[in-house]
């Protein structure tokens, strides 16, 4: 069975061996200065290089990044989304251009990963009011044999509504049974693995499109996903980095299902590495979403028995994620703030508890009573919510 730990070392000797440079991983916590709360992408650290500042280490760069996406929060527990998850990628900083880089891309997942070029199709951008399609990529996969399925929107990449952007194209690996059948847009069998995006553009707040004088080549391939196929699990959640958590938690808490235990991987572990990363919970910004992922985590915990506590999670779980993550914060100081979120969390609960069982709100709450509420007595919308669907559940 191929490792994670050797898929990594496999992805970086590859384009080591083609020139490029290792940087080492971020934390999730972007630079002072910087506007977003989370590092999201691979190439998020690389921004002001991909700009144009020359990079120390030259113009061919490659990275594992820790990143954080919450956007997906409601889809984790299915079997490929993760909230923290790491990402694999290279980088042509206005060096090579996006032909050699599928090419590369392509060699590296058939020959050093295995991976038969009869369960691969990829997607590329056909072109829209502003850019016309990207004829390049289309005959480069054309040349390899591999199917293209050109697509409008999903095939532009941008960073937000303004700043870099380019069209990409996206390798997917069949993960269905028997022959590959239908496209990436039309069967969800075909996983999205590798992205590549031929940043060419900057986007101004005005929607017009200025080139870059430097174009490069950014690419960002999810770890966890190409682990699942190479190891041939149904899910992210079976992988071998995954193990310690899908063998400790069904027997800490049972009786457990399949999605509360993928839930509850996923939220701690991902509560660790960012506490690992020395964010604090607190009830805006970057602590907010932290308070709010081990809140989620605490009430799939609670659904079933609510003397289910996070002081049985052993010591070694806590080791572990952050070793991976190579932090050095210390597994007892993250336990401690996880044991001081538990207790808070548990009174503000019973508080909420005692506030609704009053007769003023028995029936739907209105905006005003969530307003008052949240206000009078520090209850969250999303916390009365949550104690109204446990209302209706006990009734
Ligand atoms: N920026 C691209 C992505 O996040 C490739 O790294 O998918």
């Amino acid at each position: 069975m191929i490792t994670t730990d050797h898929t990594v070392r496999t992805f970086h000797e590859f384009f080591r061996d083609r020139g490029h440079e290792l940087v080492p991983s971020e934390s999730l916590v972007p630079s002072p200065g910087d506007p977003v709360l989370f590092t999201t992408s691979g190439m998020h650290p690389l921004t002001p290089y991909l700009l144009g500042r020359p990079h120390p280490l030259g113009r061919r760069l490659t990275s594992l990044q820790r990143c954080l996406r919450t956007t997906d929060l409601d889809e984790v527990g299915d079997d490929t989304h993760l909230t923290v998850f790491e990402m694999l990628g290279s980088w042509s900083l206005g060096d090579y251009g996006g032909s050699p880089s599928l090419r590369w891309g392509c060699e590296l997942l058939c020959d050093g990963f295995g991976i038969d070029l009869g369960r691969m199709h990829v997607t590329v951008f056909g072109g829209d009011e502003q850019v016309g399609p990207d004829h390049e990529s289309w005959r480069t996969w054309d040349e390899l044999g591999v199917p293209v399925e050109p697509t409008t929107h999903e095939n532009w990449w941008s960073n937000g509504p303004t700043g870099l952007c380019g069209p990409d194209s996206e390798i997917f690996v069949w993960t269905g049974p028997g022959t590959p059948h239908g496209t990436p847009t039309t069967d969800d069998r075909w996983v999205e693995v590798w992205n590549h995006v031929m940043m060419r553009y900057v986007r101004h707040p005005d929607g017009s499109l200025e080139p870059l004088s430097r174009p490069n080549i950014d690419t960002g391939l999810g770890l966890e996903r190409l682990v699942r196929i190479l190891q041939g699990t149904r899910s992210v959640f079976e992988i071998d980095l995954f193990q310690p958590w899908l063998t400790t938690l069904p027997r800490l808490w049972e009786p457990l299902d399949e999605t509360s235990v993928r839930r509850l991987s996923d939220h701690l572990r991902s509560s660790i590495v960012v506490l690992g990363d020395l964010v604090v919970p607190s009830p805006t910004g970057r602590g907010h979403v932290l308070r709010r992922l081990i809140r989620r985590m605490l009430t799939t915990l609670w659904r079933d028995d609510p003397t289910r506590s996070l002081s049985d999670l052993p010591i070694e779980l806590i080791e572990h994620t952050l070793g991976h993550f190579r932090q050095s914060r210390h597994p007892h100081d993250v336990r401690t703030v996880l044991l001081d979120e538990e207790r808070r969390f548990g009174l503000l609960l019973h508080r909420g508890r005692q506030v609704l069982s009053h007769r003023r709100f028995t029936g739907p709450l209105s905006d005003d009573d969530y307003r008052y509420l949240h206000d009078t007595h520090g209850l969250p919308r999303d916390l009365v919510v949550y104690l109204e669907t446990e209302n209706a559940t006990e009734t």
